[in-house]
């Protein structure tokens, strides 16, 4: 199958890489020029692991290529999957602008049948936006009057990859959803899918984006609420770690998305509960519980600064050693990360902070003022007041906590992600903090 795919961010790429992996012919597009230079180079704008292999392969199969050119991709393909950016406008609403040029620019090049597929994240209603811009915006010829002589589809084709698993989870889906509106557009996505051997969930556009609003906004749900849980075991001397696992032994709830923590961050799940909350409000819905879900989210970063605060005494002028800033680990993406929102507030009350993360240091040094960038984990909490976990990256249980105690100035760790040893910590020496571990 002649697929294009405009928008070559993390969803872009990694769906043309694995269309391209598992058969298809993919042209990946961007406007971004530098963007499209480096993947012609070989090169990957963004880390995500197994990605560069898999896309070398392809290129080598000549099944993948790179272009400037939405008119120019969109010529050569059947199948055009739009997964440019979906930011959020000032009020929560979805700013559609991208997705309504590249559908303005597919229709103006359109000589035959296309099938238009969104994957980015849209709200409800989108597809039928797209079907009445193409239509407007398609070539003189192929109209009569208010009659449109070109046939095509726009269907909707959610993509639920996770960020540091992205090539494992589209190629392993627990479901492929199609939001189709004729059996054409039906049968196609259905050829695309096939190698996956998965289970494919055909239902109408409407519903389609509707599965990908509720299905992230229940798993930011899930979070909220052991969040919540976690504050109350900490009033109650429980440990929410215990919680968690008793409660995801009972399989109708699950232990996945029951890590309490400073809250979610990422490119999504902010965005997302954003964007359904705004769509609920202008349907005149007034979805409560997604806002109080938000609350809580915010809620976490502010009430981990107050217990830093109360356990380390004065903030200003103390020096904090920070662990992690990407969103969550085997990711350089920093965008919404709890770790920024930490910093800044820490930074207000006159903090100097040292920060170190795996991938995201080149990132967070264009994103944070006045942070000093360490090179190792040792580095960055050397003759520091107190350290902060807050991203799980495998390699800080690795480190060597004899040296690190030593290197500290005070031996002083705020766990945010509940991820260390806390009983090994306190044994090496440490005052050890997590979130909802029953301190009362
Ligand atoms: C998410 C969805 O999982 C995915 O299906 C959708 O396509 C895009 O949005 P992603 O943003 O890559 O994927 O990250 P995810 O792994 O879901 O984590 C989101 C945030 O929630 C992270 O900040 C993570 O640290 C946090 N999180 C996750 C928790 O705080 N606790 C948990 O138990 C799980």
């Amino acid at each position: 199958m002649k697929i294009a795919i405009i928008g070559s961010g993390y969803v872009g790429l990694v769906s043309g890489v694995c269309l391209a992996h598992i058969g298809h012919q993919v042209i990946c597009v961007d406007n971004n020029p530098e963007k499209i230079k480096k993947l012609k180079k070989g090169e990957l704008p963004i880390y995500e692991p197994g990605l560069l292999e898999l896309m070398h392969e392809c290129v080598k199969k000549k099944r993948l290529s790179f272009s400037g050119s939405v008119k120019d991709a969109s010529a050569k393909a059947e199948v055009i999957f739009l997964a440019v950016p979906t930011p959020s406008k000032p009020n929560g609403d979805a700013d559609l602008t991208f997705i309504e040029n590249v559908a303005r620019e597919i229709a103006q090049s359109m000589d035959s049948y296309k099938l238009i597929v969104e994957k980015s994240t849209v709200p409800a209603e989108t597809g039928k936006k797209i079907r009445r811009t193409i239509q407007l915006n398609l070539p003189r010829k192929f109209k009569q009057g208010h009659k449109i002589l070109l046939d095509f589809d726009v269907a909707s084709n959610p993509e639920f990859l996770k960020e540091g698993s992205a090539v494992h989870d589209f190629m392993n889906p627990d479901r492929v959803v199609l939001g189709v509106e004729s059996a054409r557009a039906e049968k196609l996505l259905r050829e695309i899918y096939k190698p996956l051997k998965t289970k494919i969930l055909v239902t109408n556009t409407a519903s389609a984006e509707m599965i990908k609003h509720a299905s992230n906004s229940f798993l930011a749900t899930k979070i909220s609420f052991i969040n919540a849980v976690a504050q109350m075991c900490d009033r109650v001397g429980a440990d929410v770690i215990k919680v968690a696992e008793g409660m995801g032994l009972d399989k109708r709830i699950g232990r996945q998305f029951l890590d309490a923590g400073i809250g979610y961050g990422g490119s999504c799940f902010p965005k997302d509960v954003e964007a359904f909350i705004h769509l609920s409000d202008k349907s005149g819905y007034n979805f409560s519980l997604l806002k109080e879900v938000r609350k809580i989210n915010d809620h976490q970063r502010l009430a981990f600064v107050k217990m830093i605060e109360e356990k380390l005494w004065n903030i200003k002028d103390k020096t904090i050693g920070v662990w992690g800033i990407a969103f969550k680990p085997n990711t350089d993406d920093i965008r919404n990360a709890a770790a920024l929102e930490i910093i800044h507030l820490l930074q207000a009350e006159g903090a100097k902070i040292k920060a170190y993360d795996p991938k995201a240091a080149d990132h967070a040094r264009k994103a944070l003022k006045g942070v000093a960038i360490a090179q190792d984990p040792y580095e960055a909490a050397e003759d520091c007041d107190c350290l902060l976990l807050l991203t799980e990256w495998p390699e800080f249980r690795e480190v060597n906590f004899v040296q690190v105690r030593d290197a500290m100035r005070q031996a002083v760790i705020f766990d945010g992600r509940n991820f260390l040893d806390g009983d090994q910590l306190k044994e090496c020496g440490f005052d050890y903090y997590g979130i909802g571990r029953g301190r009362s």
